[in-house]
Parts: C-alpha cells; sequence; structure tokens
C-alpha cells in the first residue's frame, strides 16, 4: 500500500445517526445534542446528525427534530440527515437538515428488510424527494446498502452496484455513498469497485462506509483511499449497525481512523485528543463498552513513565 500522503481523507462522523440507532438504551435528546456540538468542535464538516424514519423502525432517533432544532450549527459544517422516503425528507427540510441521505440497498432482500419495500418502490421515493427538493439549497446524497454483500443474498454484483449509482445520477442525485453494511466487504473488491465507481462520479461525490463487522474495516479504508476515494463515514467509539441486517455491528471508529492518519500524515482536520476525550465518555452514556481501540490504548505519544526498576538494572 503507498497511497499518496498528501490528499486530505474527509471524514463524516455518523455516530449520532448509525451508531445511536441501534442502542438499545435512550439517549436523552440534550445527551444527543451535547455529543453533535462537541463533534462540531472537534473538527469535522460533515456530520450526520440524525434520521427522519419511522418511528416504530427506529425509535432510538425519534426525536430527530428536536435534535436538529437544538444543535448549534458550527459555520462549515454540514449536518446531514438520513430519509428512507418522502415523508422522511419533509420532516427533514422542516428540521432545517442541510443534506438529505436517501438509502436504498443493493440486495432486493435487505431492502424489503430494512425499508419495508421493494428497490423499485424506493427509487420511485427518491424520484419524489429530488422533484421536493429541487430549487433548495438542500443537498442530496443517495447510499447503496449492502453494496458489498448481503447477510441474506450473499455476494452482491458488482455491476448491478454500478447500475444504481448510475441510476442515481440519472436521477439528477449527485452524491453516492457505497456502504458495507455488515462488514463483508475485503480490500480487493473495495479497490476494483471503487475505480469503477469513479469512472462515473468525482472522489468529492463519493463517500465509502464500512462497518468493521469482520475486522477489515480499516483495511478497506486504505484500499479505497489508495483506489483514488477520499470520504469516508466513520462513528466514535466504533458504534453503529442496521437493526435489521442480522450480525450487524460497529462502524468504522473515528478515533482509530484518525490515528492512523495522523500516524500515515494524511491530512483530516481533525483533533484525534478531543475524540479521544469524547469517545471515553460513551460506555458511561451507554452503559456498555465500546469497541474502538485507541481511545482504550491512548496514542502513540502518550508514553508511560519507565518502570523504576530499570534503573538498577
Ligand atoms: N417518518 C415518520 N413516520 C413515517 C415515515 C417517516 N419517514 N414514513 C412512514 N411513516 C409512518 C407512516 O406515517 C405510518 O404511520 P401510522 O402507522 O401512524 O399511519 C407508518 O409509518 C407506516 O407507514 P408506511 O409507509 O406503511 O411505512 P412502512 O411500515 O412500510 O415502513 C419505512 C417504511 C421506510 C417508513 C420504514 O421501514 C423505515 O422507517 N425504515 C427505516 C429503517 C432504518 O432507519 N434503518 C437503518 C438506517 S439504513
Ligand atoms: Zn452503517
Amino acid at each position: 500500500m503507498n497511497p499518496r500522503t498528501d490528499e486530505p481523507l474527509i471524514v463524516q462522523e455518523v455516530a449520532p445517526r448509525d451508531g445511536l440507532q441501534i442502542e438499545p438504551t435512550w439517549v436523552e435528546t440534550r445527551d444527543k445534542v451535547a455529543l453533535i456540538d462537541r463533534l462540531s468542535k472537534a473538527g469535522f464538516s460533515r456530520i450526520e446528525a440524525g434520521s427522519f424514519v419511522s418511528p416504530k423502525a427506529i425509535p432510538a432517533l425519534r426525536d430527530g427534530e428536536a435534535v436538529f432544532r437544538q444543535i448549534t450549527r458550527r459555520p462549515g459544517v454540514i449536518y446531514v440527515a438520513l430519509v428512507p422516503n418522502l415523508k422522511g425528507a419533509e420532516r427533514a427540510l422542516a428540521a432545517c437538515a442541510d443534506e438529505l441521505n436517501l438509502v436504498m440497498s443493493a440486495s432486493e432482500t435487505h431492502n424489503r428488510a430494512n425499508m419495508r419495500m421493494s428497490c423499485s418502490a424506493s427509487r420511485d421515493g427518491f424520484a419524489d424527494i429530488v422533484r421536493c427538493v429541487a430549487g433548495s439549497r438542500v443537498g442530496l446524497n443517495a447510499t447503496v446498502a449492502t453494496a458489498f454483500g448481503c447477510p441474506f443474498e450473499g455476494p452482491i454484483d458488482e455491476n448491478r452496484v454500478i447500475g444504481i449509482v448510475a441510476a442515481y445520477q440519472e436521477m439528477g442525485i449527485p452524491n453516492v455513498t457505497l456502504a458495507d453494511t455488515t462488514g463483508m466487504a475485503n480490500p480487493r473488491q473495495v479497490a476494483r469497485l471503487v475505480s469503477r465507481v469513479l469512472e462515473r462520479l468525482s472522489a468529492d461525490s463519493l463517500t465509502l462506509h464500512f462497518h468493521n463487522t469482520r475486522g477489515l474495516g480499516l483495511a478497506n479504508v486504505l484500499a479505497a483511499y489508495d483506489a483514488g476515494a477520499r470520504r469516508f463515514d466513520a462513528a466514535l467509539g466504533g458504534l453503529g449497525g442496521c437493526p435489521f441486517a442480522p450480525g450487524a455491528s460497529g462502524n468504522i471508529c473515528t478515533e482509530d481512523l484518525i490515528n492512523l492518519c495522523d500516524e500515515m500524515g494524511i491530512p483530516t482536520g481533525i483533533d484525534l485528543q478531543q475524540l479521544i476525550a469524547l469517545s471515553r465518555e460513551l460506555p458511561e452514556l451507554l452503559g456498555h463498552d465500546v469497541p474502538g481501540q485507541v481511545a482504550k490504548a491512548g496514542r502513540n505519544c502518550d508514553l508511560h513513565p519507565v518502570p523504576e526498576y530499570i534503573g538498577s538494572l
């Protein structure tokens, strides 16, 4: 691997959405707002701050309106909302989200499990959303979930993913995320698919969304970066997962990713110390340990006192 280290890597923080959507413990609105506000201060340019989905599907995020109303909008930060349908888009627009992230799976089965509709019904809904936001300043991104594999259907044909990206473009959706919903991607597959998608889209318009379900998350980031991708989702503490994908587990961990970038000299603009401090508060907020490793180990430069017995040797 020999990524060019001069080009910045942009991290979109998704803990407030992907991270919290699967948590069984209710996180109070004020705690969500405090988390987002502190993430804004840590240097992120993009934060997925919540979703506007059915409150029956994802009760943990049912306070999306209140969260978007109460956060402090830091200039230069784009606050993104995930939406599944027109109703979600209308709620997100009313809550002044800066960008909508529309989600459909490459796998028909996962789309039915997650969105309770066919892929074709999802696409029809997206066309309605594009019409609804036309002329406004709100940004549009569409995610291809299960782009690297599906927990029900197994491997996903790369041509199918490319076809969905093309369909999004034809609909007038400029930005695309390829999501590895249950951590089935491997670095060679990632490099191949990213290269193919970058023939259609600029690196500014492509985001990679990896889960670390099988321990390959950061290897996949480097493979994607090497292939020209520059934007990545990650969640503080390595939280996250889709409640409608069996075996789902956390996103790649933001502070582990920033540590990787810092150590390799890839600029991100994000303050690792602030992230570690924030991540260390997660177990108390959520009532359980979190998967991230750097918040436990500390940074390479956080050295330990030399044991006294060494002096007498
Ligand atoms: N926000 C809030 N409520 C919504 C909604 C939205 N975006 N979309 C639909 N609803 C409500 C309807 O108003 C209706 O309410 P009612 O029962 O009080 O009349 C109810 O949900 C059912 O509506 P319907 O259109 O039949 O939805 P559904 O039950 O077929 O579910 C989705 C479809 C897309 C709304 C639901 O599957 C969903 O929210 N999925 C998202 C899952 C998710 O977030 N996964 C993780 C992120 S990828
Ligand atoms: Zn995810």
